[in-house]
């Protein structure tokens, strides 16, 4: 794909996300309609479903051969989303949708776009705050105009970590999750929870936080945050220390080498099967 293709791929994916922070802004004080999905923790508004329908439709008329996976067209369709080798504009279109609907600011529109399986844009943005988080492979990450450096700690214990407790309510999911709490806290500098996992990462591409883990998240969620992180310096892997699948649903990321082995080490303790399966 040649440089002019991906520039006007990331001014289209720019252009889309700044849309989306209009319509989150103008609902943010409102009410919402919300609709639950999997289980009361897995929310729906019909904002979510807008952007999305309005970042298709644009995407789809700009680029007609472009494939394109969307958290709420997937969840209707209920259709398994796969990866090809073609482009591909992945997106969430409220990451953080519990935050949304209490009007809590941590509320994101995450972009993604992979080309032959490889993440060449991210965008994440964040309306509320006018925080326009952007990466494109190998060019760094930026927040709005200023250039990105994850920490250089390399010491868990002096590492806030982020983490989620998720959608899951499956009794053992929750379980193993606590286990992995306590083990985050005891070996860290304390932890904190945002509720975008978009958000999540561009905390750890800012400095903000040193760490971010966390198991049954989607490729909308994180695909974007990734970029961002990874281009700001951080690390992006699997939770086990393995490379990140990004079909596995699960993600880990740290400042330096060293806290993300620490933390794969201490995370895999307490972890049982099944979270094999989310
Ligand atoms: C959720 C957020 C949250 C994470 C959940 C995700 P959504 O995304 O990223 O931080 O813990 O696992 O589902 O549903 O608000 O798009």
């Amino acid at each position: 794909m040649s440089d002019p293709e991906l520039d006007e791929m990331f001014t289209t994916a720019i252009e889309v996300a700044k849309a989306a922070g209009q319509i989150i802004r103008d609902a943010f004080h409102k009410e919402k309609e919300v609709d639950i999905k999997m289980n009361p923790a897995d929310l729906v508004t019909e904002s979510d479903q807008a952007i999305e329908k309005m970042v298709h439709s644009r995407i789809s008329e700009k680029f007609p051969n472009h494939r394109f996976i969307g958290e709420e067209s997937t969840a209707e369709s209920g259709e398994k989303h796969c990866l090809t080798d073609e482009p591909t504009w992945i997106i969430d279109p409220i990451d953080g949708t519990t935050n949304f609907v209490n009007s809590v600011q941590e509320v994101s529109f995450s972009l993604g776009v992979m080309v032959n399986q490889k993440t060449v844009i991210g965008v994440v943005y964040v309306p509320i705050k006018e925080e326009m988080y952007t990466a494109r492979l190998g060019r760094g990450a930026y927040l709005n105009d200023k250039k990105l450096q994850a920490s250089k700690i390399t010491d868990l214990k002096q590492a806030v970590v982020i983490t989620e407790g998720g959608s899951s309510r499956d009794a053992k999911v929750v379980e193993d999750k606590v286990k992995n709490i306590h083990a985050l806290i005891t070996h860290s500098r304390g932890i904190r929870a945002y509720g975008s996992a978009a958000v999540n990462l561009c905390h750890v591409a800012a400095g903000r936080g040193q760490a971010y883990v966390e198991y049954g998240v989607h490729i909308w969620d994180f695909i974007a945050g990734a970029l961002i992180a990874a281009e700001a310096g951080a690390v992006v892997l699997d939770p086990t220390g393995c490379d990140l699948n990004p079909l596995r649903c699960r993600i880990l990321c740290a400042c330096t080498p060293e806290v993300a082995q620490a933390m794969s080490q201490w995370n895999i303790r307490g972890r049982r099967a099944n979270f094999e399966e989310l």
